[in-house]
């Protein structure tokens, strides 16, 4: 089991982690399909919320618990936040002795360690000032947008304002340390194919699907994917050819395509037999890599007659990718939030067809924030 260090300072600078989470045990699994489906931000389903998703969890769970037992009992996305925060705020104290100490707190939306527990340790802590931090790189009104509408409600049902100053990252598909990992991984999967193979071989950056009615509100996150994936191939010097493709859909609604399983036997079938799948949209191991690209989709490519299907490793521990938390971070306090730029310019502006008032009110929430943190200085 992993020590998380303890804390004896006062951290003057919190920076909460925020990601979907994963059970890490058999028995979470129920109570985090609840969450996932009683999340009015993430998804809306008919009739009533809540007992559609008591109906919806108890149809799939048992199923979803097989798929956890499989890859070892439960999903590793809080071992990996864990170590990438512990490397995070070790490299930014010595980086950044101005805004040390500084203490990472988990927020996960589905999976302990919740956002709401996060929450009431940062009003323990009381920090000077908090970074709330995706770890989705690319923004989704149903991840990022879901999490941070999480957030301004819990302030609000909590009936208090925030003891510290708040900013946000909330997005960063392009971030040069972030590409450089990305393509550390990608090369590491292509490395894995022959060399007399390697040069024809297919990247798929496959990354978690959306369904077209979000496209269509005007969600963000196919065109930063795109971003992510040109920005990787670019550093790759275009050495191969490569698609987009989406994975974990969900329902019977017409989500993005072409589908990641499903293109494996159309490249096959065209004689394109080596393919390395890069998880694009995730910055550990969890359930969709483990299950869906390791196991069912490795089948799907060998029925294809795929000669070679490598996924590439996900940034996990990768020392690029930690290096690169702290200097988003460590860039987001010294150079954005002294431009006046607490959050990205792209947070205020809510889709054109968005209709849900929690979007508004999460915006009116880190308006007021900002308001206050540049009120302080
Ligand atoms: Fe995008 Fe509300 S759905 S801002």
């Amino acid at each position: 089991m992993r020590i998380t260090k303890v804390f004896r300072q006062k951290p003057k600078t919190g920076i909460l982690m925020l990601n979907m989470g994963g059970p890490s045990t058999l028995p979470e699994v129920k109570p985090f399909l609840s969450r996932l489906f009683n999340d009015r931000d993430l998804l809306k389903l008919p009739f009533n919320q809540e007992l559609m998703a008591k109906f919806i969890t108890e149809r799939r769970y048992r199923m979803i618990e097989k798929h956890y037992d499989e890859i070892g009992g439960g999903s590793p996305i809080g071992k990996w936040t864990g170590l990438q925060g512990d490397k995070m705020v070790e490299l930014l104290d010595e980086m950044n002795p101005e805004s040390a100490p500084h203490k990472y707190y988990i927020g996960f939306r589905y999976a302990a360690p919740l956002t709401e527990n996060a929450i009431s340790q940062i009003e323990r802590d009381q920090p000077e000032h908090v970074v709330a931090f995706t770890q989705y790189p690319q923004y989704s009104c149903a991840t990022t947008g879901s999490s941070l509408n999480h957030i301004a409600r819990l302030y609000g049902e909590m009936g208090q304002k925030p003891s510290s100053t708040w900013s946000v990252i909330d997005r960063w598909p392009v971030w040069e340390g972030l590409i450089d990992a990305f393509a550390e991984c990608t090369i590491a999967g292509l490395n894995q194919i022959p060399e007399e193979d390697r040069h024809k071989a297919v990247i798929l950056f496959s990354a978690h699907s959306l369904p077209l009615s979000a496209v269509e509100r005007g969600d963000p996150y196919p065109h930063e994917v795109a971003a992510t994936v040109y920005a990787v191939m670019q550093k790759l010097g275009f050495r191969n050819p490569w698609r987009v493709t989406w994975q974990s859909q969900v329902g019977p609604k017409k989500w993005l395509s072409p589908k990641t399983d499903e293109v494996l036997e159309e490249f096959s079938k065209r004689g394109r037999k080596s393919l390395v799948i890069v998880p694009i949209a995730f910055t550990s191991d969890h359930i969709e890599t483990l299950h869906e690209l390791d196991i069912e989709f490795a089948e799907e490519a060998e029925k294809a007659g795929l000669k070679h299907y490598i996924r590439a490793p996900a940034l996990n521990d990768n020392s690029t990718f930690c290096q690169s938390l702290a200097d988003r971070v460590q860039h987001h306090l010294n150079v954005e939030i002294p431009r006046g730029e607490s959050f990205n310019a792209q947070l205020g502006l809510r889709c054109p067809k968005c209709t849900n008032p929690s979007c508004q009110e999460m915006r009116n929430f880190f308006n007021e924030r900002k308001r206050m943190l540049y009120a302080s200085k």
